[in-house]
């Protein structure tokens, strides 16, 4: 981090909605099974928000869970980012919506948008802020309502994403301990490959949109697959060189959620035995920005982080983009 000061994460905390829906739910309302599901995906159930629920709330919770986790007050965050690819709306944006939910009276706030990376973008932002001196407390919220954007008669994408919220809170750390680095990219040529085509400037909503059914997530599977595995090889390969760190170093990879063979892939490339790298696909299947934070949680729940260890964060998706981070915990 150069000359700046050493920035770590204060406190994390997550939600995921309460419904389960589980393959064989689906079994019954698309054309699949969950053997399909799991031999291709890992994926065995994933969470569902309620009707009056939307991605605001499942952050909020999140967000309360993270503060409480670190000791610290809303009234003393400086700033919140909330990275989402289901934003309760285009604008306002969801940051100004979680920043009045949880009288966070001092914040200022705004949303990011890059897939599923979202998260890793929002951490290396809200990084620079505090490295900088220019804020104490930022917080960082990964939440999605993706069960609100897929096509319910879709097959090949419905059965993949579920809803949840992920946050960390960014502050000073000591000399020594915290966030490392990151590497961050995009290659917007394969932007085509997953989107949510129609509701904007691009394509603003018609009866067309409705009836071609625009108005929900369409991803080229296969493609989008092929560069998961080459992107995670890279992008965890240098952060690690930026930080002067090997594959042995690695304590706990966290990576984004998308599909288990990708993962299985990362961990055969790396050599990184599986009990150091955390999967919760199986529960939740594919939350976009909050998988990494959610899966983060949920191994320090474990006790699978333990401190000084190094932690790598890798997220890949729409954009298509790219991030990893690298942390000693
Ligand atoms: O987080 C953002 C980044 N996203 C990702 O990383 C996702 C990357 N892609 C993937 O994870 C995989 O490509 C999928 C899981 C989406 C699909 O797996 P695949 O092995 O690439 O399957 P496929 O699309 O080639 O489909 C194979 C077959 C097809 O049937 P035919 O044409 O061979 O007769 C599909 O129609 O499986 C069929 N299929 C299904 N069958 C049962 C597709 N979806 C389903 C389903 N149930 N849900």
């Amino acid at each position: 981090m150069g000359s700046t000061r050493p920035v770590k994460i204060a406190g994390m905390g997550y939600y995921v909605p309460p419904h389960v829906l589980t393959n064989f739910d689906l079994e019954k309302m698309i054309d699949t099974s969950d053997s399909w599901i799991v031999e291709r995906t890992g994926i065995r159930e994933r969470r569902l928000a309620s009707r009056e629920v939307s991605t605001s709330d499942l952050a909020r919770e999140a967000a309360l869970a993270c503060l409480k986790d670190a000791g610290v007050s809303p009234v003393d965050i400086d700033l919140i980012i909330v990275a989402s690819a289901s934003p309760d709306h285009l604008f306002p944006a969801t940051a100004c919506l979680v920043q009045h939910a949880i009288g966070a009276l001092n914040a200022a706030a705004f949303d990011m948008e890059i897939g599923c990376t979202g998260f890793i973008y929002a951490l290396a932002t809200g990084t620079q802020y505090v490295a900088s001196g220019m804020y104490k407390n930022v917080l960082v919220v990964g939440a999605e309502c993706l069960s609100r954007l897929v096509d319910w008669t879709d097959r090949t994408t419905c059965c993949l994403f579920g809803d949840g919220a992920g946050a960390a809170l960014l502050a000073e750390g000591q000399p020594g301990e915290g966030i490392l680095g990151f590497h961050l990219g995009v290659d917007g040529s394969g932007g085509n490959l997953l989107s949510l085509p129609a509701g904007c400037a691009r394509m603003p909503a018609s009866k067309d949109t409705l009836e071609k059914r625009l108005h929900h997530i369409h991803m080229e599977g296969k493609p989008v697959f092929k560069f998961a595995v080459k992107i995670i090889d890279s992008a965890v390969t240098k952060v690690l060189e930026k930080c002067g760190r090997s594959p042995e170093d690695i304590g706990v990879l966290i990576p984004h959620q998308a599909n288990l063979r990708i993962i299985e892939s990362a961990c055969a490339r790396f050599g990184i035995p599986r009990e150091r790298v955390m999967v919760n696909i199986d529960k939740y299947g594919n939350t976009s920005s909050a998988s990494v934070p959610i899966a983060m949680c949920e191994a320090l729940a474990e006790g699978r982080i333990r401190k000084g260890d190094l932690v790598v964060l890798v997220a890949f998706g729409a954009g298509l983009s790219y991030g990893s981070a690298a942390i000693t915990w």
